[in-house]
C-alpha cells in the first residue's frame, strides 16, 4: 500500500466548519484505485490532477516502486505564461529580492525571469503556449495566489509546499512547433520528444482509414492480407509481394497502384518509422511523467488519437504483466474519448483489466450525464471539484453513494456577489468519497508544478 497526499480534511465530518487535518489515500498495489473527479468547468480538476501525478510520483518513487504514469493531455492553457509574467512585474515592483528569493527560491525566482524575458521579447510568437499539465514548471501562481478561504496563506502555503518543477517526458505527434518551443513553454524539467510509430506497431485499420481506403475494394483485401495476416510491415517489400501478383508485361493494376500509393504516405508521413526502436512506446517510462500531447501541438485528429491511446493501452498491459509495475493513466475530459470506438475500447480496457494487473484510471469530467455508468461504477473514488454541474448528477451520485445525501450540500448563492465569493472560496476545494463509502468535505493538495 502506498500512501498519497489528498488534501485538508475535516476530523469531524458532520460539522461544517469542525477541525481540520491532513489526508491521505491509500492506493493498494494487488488491485486498481480508479478516481473520477466531478465538477464544473474551472473549479479547479486539471489543477488538482496535477496536484495528484505528482503525489504519485513521488510516494511510489519512495516507497521503491516508481511507476509509469502517463497523462493524456487534451488543452494549452494561454493564461498561465501571462499570469506568470503579472506576478513577475508584481512582486518585482513591490517586494525586496530577499523577500521574493525567501518566498519563491532563488533558482526558481530567476528561472522566472528568464522566462518572463524570453516571452517578452518573443517577436516571432514561438512561446506562450503552454500545456495544462506543465508538470516540468515551478507553480509560481499557487505560491502568489491567496487561498480564498485564508487571506494570510497562499494555496500552496496552506499546505506547506513550494513551487517545484517535476521531470517530464512529452510525447508530441506531427509536432506543429519546434520541439524546442514546446519544451521551453513547459518548463526546465521537460523533455519533448517528437514521437513516432514503428511499421510493426501499427494496425491496418490506421492505414486504411488514413488513405481512405473502401472495404468492398480489392486492394482492401490484398492489402489487409499482406499487413495484417502476413503481418509484412516493411513497405518496400509490402510492395514487392503486391508486385508479385501482377500479371506479367501488362501496365500496372489500379490495386497496385493503390497500395503504391498507400505505402508512399506511409514513407512520408513524419508520424511513422521504419525503425522500431525509435517507436514512442518504447520511450515510456517510469523515470520521468509521459505526457501524451494532443493539444494544439500535436496535429492528430480525434481518430488517431483514441487510436494511439488504444495502442498506449496496449503496450501498458504488455509492460504491467512483465514487469509487476503499477500503471496510473490521467485522462481529462474522459467523456471526449467515449464517443470512439478505439477511446471507449482503450477505456474499457483499464477499467476491467486494471483490476488484476494494478493499472490505474485518474479521470475528470463536468458531467456525468454523457458518462458510461461503468466509469462511476468501476471507480473506488469519487472526488468533487466545487460544485456539481447539473442535478442530474446530483441523482446520479445519491443513488451510488450511500452517505452522500448526508454530508454533502451546496450552498446556494443569493446574489451575484455571493456568488463571486463563492466561486472564488470552492475552487480546488469539495468533497471526496473514500470507496465510495465514506464521503467528507476536503481541500484539496495543491500541485507544486504548473
Ligand atoms: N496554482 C494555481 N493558482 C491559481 N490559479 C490556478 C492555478 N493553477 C491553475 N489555476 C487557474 O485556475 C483555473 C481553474 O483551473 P482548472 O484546473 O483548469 O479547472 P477545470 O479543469 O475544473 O476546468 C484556471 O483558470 C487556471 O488557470
Ligand atoms: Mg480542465
Amino acid at each position: 500500500m502506498v500512501m498519497i497526499n489528498l488534501g485538508i480534511g475535516r476530523t469531524d465530518s458532520a460539522k461544517k466548519h469542525g477541525e481540520r487535518t491532513k489526508r491521505s489515500l491509500n492506493l493498494k498495489n494487488d488491485e486498481a484505485n480508479h478516481i473520477t473527479l466531478l465538477g464544473k468547468s474551472g473549479y479547479g480538476k486539471t489543477t488538482i490532477m496535477r496536484g495528484m501525478i505528482e503525489e504519485i510520483y513521488s510516494s511510489y518513487s519512495d516507497a521503491g516502486i516508481p511507476p509509469i504514469i502517463i497523462v493524456i493531455e487534451r488543452k494549452v492553457d494561454t493564461s498561465k505564461p501571462k499570469k506568470v509574467i503579472e506576478i513577475y512585474h508584481e512582486e518585482s515592483k513591490k517586494s525586496t529580492e530577499k523577500y521574493i528569493y525567501r518566498k519563491y527560491g532563488d533558482g526558481v525566482w530567476n528561472y522566472i525571469g528568464h522566462y518572463v524575458n524570453e516571452l517578452e521579447n518573443d517577436t516571432k510568437l514561438r512561446y506562450g503556449l503552454m500545456g495544462d499539465f506543465a508538470i516540468g514548471f515551478p507553480n509560481i501562481l499557487g505560491k502568489y495566489t491567496k487561498a480564498g478561504i485564508d487571506e494570510y496563506k497562499t494555496l500552496l502555503g496552506r499546505h506547506g509546499l513550494s513551487p517545484a518543477a517535476y521531470p517530464a517526458r512529452r510525447f508530441v505527434f506531427r509536432p506543429r512547433r519546434d520541439i524546442e518551443n514546446i519544451a521551453f513553454d513547459n518548463g526546465p524539467l521537460t523533455e519533448v520528444i517528437s514521437s513516432k510509430l514503428a511499421y510493426p506497431d501499427i494496425p491496418f485499420d490506421i492505414i486504411a482509414d488514413m488513405n481512405n481506403l473502401g472495404e468492398q475494394t480489392r486492394y482492401f483485401a490484398v492489402l489487409k492480407n499482406i499487413w495484417d495476416i502476413s503481418k509484412i510491415r516493411d513497405p518496400k517489400e509490402v510492395l514487392s509481394i503486391a508486385e508479385s501478383y501482377e500479371k506479367p508485361n501488362s501496365a500496372p493494376s489500379q490495386t497496385y497502384l493503390r497500395i503504391d500509393e498507400t505505402m508512399n504516405r506511409l514513407k512520408t508521413d513524419i508520424l511513422f518509422t521504419d525503425e522500431t526502436k525509435d517507436s514512442f512506446l518504447k520511450q515510456i517510462t517510469n523515470k520521468k511523467i509521459n505526457i501524451l500531447d494532443f493539444s494544439q501541438n500535436s496535429e492528430l485528429d480525434s481518430y488517431e488519437e483514441c487510436l494511439l491511446f488504444k495502442l498506449v493501452v496496449q503496450h501498458a498491459i504488455n509492460v504491467a504483466i512483465k514487469y509487476r509495475i503499477p500503471v496510473f493513466f490521467v485522462v481529462d475530459e474522459v467523456q471526449n474519448f467515449m464517443k470512439d470506438s478505439n477511446g471507449k475500447w482503450a477505456i474499457d480496457k483499464i477499467l476491467r483489466e486494471g483490476r488484476s494487473l494494478c493499472i490505474n484510471l485518474i479521470c475528470a469530467t463536468q458531467y456525468t450525464d454523457n458518462l458510461p455508468k461503468d466509469i462511476l461504477i468501476g471507480s473506488s473514488h469519487i472526488g468533487i471539484m466545487g460544485k456539481l454541474a447539473s442535478n442530474t448528477d446530483t441523482k446520479t451520485l445519491e443513488k451510488l453513494i450511500p452517505d452522500f445525501k448526508d454530508v454533502v450540500d451546496f450552498d446556494e448563492p443569493g446574489s451575484l456577489s455571493e456568488w463571486e465569493g463563492m466561486k472564488r472560496k470552492l475552487r480546488f476545494r469539495g468533497y471526496f468519497s473514500y470507496n465510495k463509502d465514506f464521503t467528507e468535505h476536503i481541500e484539496y493538495r495543491q500541485p507544486q508544478s504548473l
